[in-house]
């Protein structure tokens, strides 16, 4: 089973994926009357942000269903693969939020970025950093081999550290003016479990009936030490990758 997403289900357990983006947002900076592409614009939440600035901006994401959200806000924004653009010098910035961390062909991602911008254009990504999650994917992965299911799909995600991520946006052809790997603990409105269904889905559907609810409390009750705090809250051990480039 693929990851899928809802819009609904997306907005009740991670409407904090955008919210968190306003420090890639200070570093995209967009000005009036810029060309501005984000890269899964999921349902547009900073999409709406960088035309608030002036700018004219065209989304792109992968879910038909966050395509619609984003349309709905009377947003620019097309269903696209982010390993596959087809833009060709159209945009003096490329904005990514939370969503690269899902597409492994780090490569054809950077190209097709470098062929979306005009000469002098610049690259704002944040996504998912070295350790990112590493205590959730960790622990499902002993609850995989505890139970027999398959371990990859506990860890589907591109992590890389910044300077290994340097090196993909240089063979491209950009230059990194800065790049940061930022811990950021982040609360999660609806508990892990809420977190598990909406970005975990595959690795729980590999098991049927109440073997996957033994699962999920493995899980659980595996993370509980490190990650519910004191009063009960869960605190997801995020880890982000910033990074400006330029051609
Ligand atoms: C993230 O935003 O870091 C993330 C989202 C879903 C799964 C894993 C990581």
């Amino acid at each position: 089973m693929e990851q899928s997403w809802s819009a609904e289900g997306y907005a009740n357990h991670a409407r904090f994926v955008s919210d968190l983006g306003e420090g890639a947002f200070a570093w995209l900076g967009p000005k009036p009357g810029e060309v501005i592409l984000d890269l899964g614009c999921g349902d547009g939440a900073l999409t709406e942000r960088i035309a608030a600035a002036g700018a004219s901006v065209v989304g792109v994401d992968s879910s038909p269903d966050m395509v619609e959200a984003a349309r709905a806000r009377g947003l620019d924004v097309r269903v696209g693969d982010a390993a596959a653009l087809n833009f060709d010098a159209e945009f003096d910035a490329v904005f990514s939020n939370a969503a690269l961390h899902w597409v492994p062909q780090a490569d054809e991602v950077a190209r097709g970025v470098v062929r979306a911008l005009r000469p002098g254009g610049r690259f704002v990504a944040e996504f998912g950093g070295f350790g990112n999650v590493a205590a959730i994917v960790t622990a499902m992965m002993a609850a995989a081999r505890h139970f027999g299911g398959d371990p990859a799909l506990a860890h589907p995600w591109y992590f890389p550290a910044p300077e290994e991520y340097g090196r993909v946006l240089q063979r491209a052809g950009f230059t990194v003016n800065r790049a940061a790997l930022i811990p950021r603990p982040t609360p999660l409105p609806t508990g892990i479990e809420g977190w598990l269904s909406t970005f975990r889905a595959p690795f729980f559907s590999q098991f049927h009936g109440t073997k996957r609810d033994k699962v999920l409390a493995f899980v659980v009750d595996s993370l509980r030490p490190s990650l519910c705090g004191v009063e009960g809250g869960w605190i997801a051990d995020y880890v982000r990758l910033r990074i400006e480039a330029r051609l």
